[in-house]
């Protein structure tokens, strides 16, 4: 290694230990060179970024520019003390890029510090390995939920389009703490290659919060399309195996449905024969009856629906109207506090109508003067929904009591 090349590459290390400590609460303990003898093109892709949240549990994700054998340190102190290590099927999971490690045996409501580490793997034959070096990130913080909270704070942005200043921007207007942010689609146009994740999430979700606050994903319907679109449940995690799931926070029982794609399954231009959504949305009707019906649903003091498509008021295409035939029909059997959208680019309030009894709040488009953020609030006397466009002014108001 030539002198000028070693300083070359020492610069850049910094530069990315530099970029990887926005958000950061403590010095650097960054060893990116310890393990190997010659320098390596191995680095942090992203930030760590917290998803499916509880009050003993976390999911840590983040992305390796090689492939690795990864782990999370964490502990009560800055010293972290503890180790996990993902593992599957009686071996780490190793040998890869997007790393989802869930911490478990947390306590509730306490503060935890942590960092991720990723050892570059050189070579991995039968019976020789070869490890490069091991990058160790800044150390973060993160605290768990409690066991029942009192009260749940939540944001939601949709439709932002690849438009990954919008999250600075419209967090602007928010004034108080929140718990978690939820994405309700179509932050991704075309999900062409793993740059899109990071470029329009990950790293604007990290620059914001994403390292201490955990945010969950609701799919769209265009973060369906391009070759990367099969790999989306890589890089995020949620209560549930799938894409549809629930969780309860304090006083709220959230539902989280995925509308799937807008057009029909045999538009073969648009899905080549690869889309099944129709058989998807049925599947999760049966699924939702059976959420609306359970017991901890019915002891929750509101239920809130979010999903992409909505069920109304976003025109005839198929997917409106077949998630109309399926779960507004379902919903309509129910006490839904609100049911909260997007994809129609246009925001929008409905309180309740002859289609439907519950209220639906659609936040708006990716333009500027079309962006919303939507404030959910609640506890147990009431849940308060506001939707604020992007010059912070409210644009609609939702007010719900607690169920007896
Ligand atoms: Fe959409």
């Amino acid at each position: 290694m030539e002198k000028e090349e070693l300083k070359n590459s020492r610069r850049e290390a910094l530069r990315k230990m530099a970029l990887f400590g926005t958000g950061a609460i403590l010095f650097p303990s960054v060893n990116l060179f310890a393990g190997t003898s010659s320098l390596s093109a191995a680095s942090f892709k992203t930030r760590p970024y917290l998803q499916n949240p509880s009050p003993t549990a976390m999911t840590i994700c983040w992305i390796a520019s090689t492939n690795s054998f990864s782990w999370v340190e964490y502990g009560e102190t800055t010293e972290l003390g503890q180790k996990t290590i993902g593992k599957k099927h009686g071996m780490a999971v190793a040998n890869n890029t997007v790393n989802k490690i869930r911490l478990t045996g947390l306590k509730p409501a306490t503060k935890y510090y942590y960092r991720v580490c990723s050892k570059e793997i050189i070579k991995l034959e039968a019976y020789q390995k070869e490890f490069g070096m091991t990058l160790n990130s800044i150390k973060f913080e993160f605290t768990t939920p409690g066991e029942s909270p009192e009260k749940v704070r939540a944001l939601v942005f949709n439709d932002l389009h690849e438009r990954p200043a919008s999250i600075k921007a419209l967090l602007n207007y928010n004034t108080g703490i929140y718990d978690f942010v939820f994405l309700n689609g179509d932050l991704i146009s075309e999900f062409e290659d793993q740059t899109r994740a990071i470029k329009s999430v990950i790293d604007p979700c990290c620059d914001n919060f994403a390292t201490r606050i955990p945010f969950y994903f609701g799919r769209g319907n265009h973060e369906t399309r391009g070759a990367h679109a099969f790999n989306f449940s890589d890089y995020f995690d949620s209560p549930s195996e799938n894409l549809y799931y629930s969780f309860t926070w304090g006083p709220v029982y959230f539902i989280v449905l995925d509308s799937g794609e807008d057009k029909e399954d045999s538009n073969f231009e648009a899905y080549g024969g690869l889309a099944f959504f129709d058989e998807y949305r049925i599947e999760q009707k049966i699924w939702l009856e059976k959420e609306l019906n359970s017991p901890e649903r019915k002891a929750a003091k509101y239920t809130v629906v979010l999903m992409h498509i909505p069920t109304h008021h976003a025109g005839d295409w198929h997917g409106t109207t077949h998630c109309r035939q399926f779960i507004g029909n379902t919903l309509n059997k129910y006490d839904i506090s609100v049911l909260i959208a997007g994809h129609t680019h246009s925001a929008y309030y409905c309180p309740g109508c002859t289609e439907h009894n519950y209220p639906i709040m659609i936040g708006g488009g990716p333009a500027d003067g079309k962006r919303t953020l939507i404030r959910l609030e609640a506890d147990s006397q009431e849940l308060n929904v506001s939707m604020l466009s992007d010059n912070g002014t409210t644009l609609s108001k939702l007010q719900v009591n607690a169920k007896k």
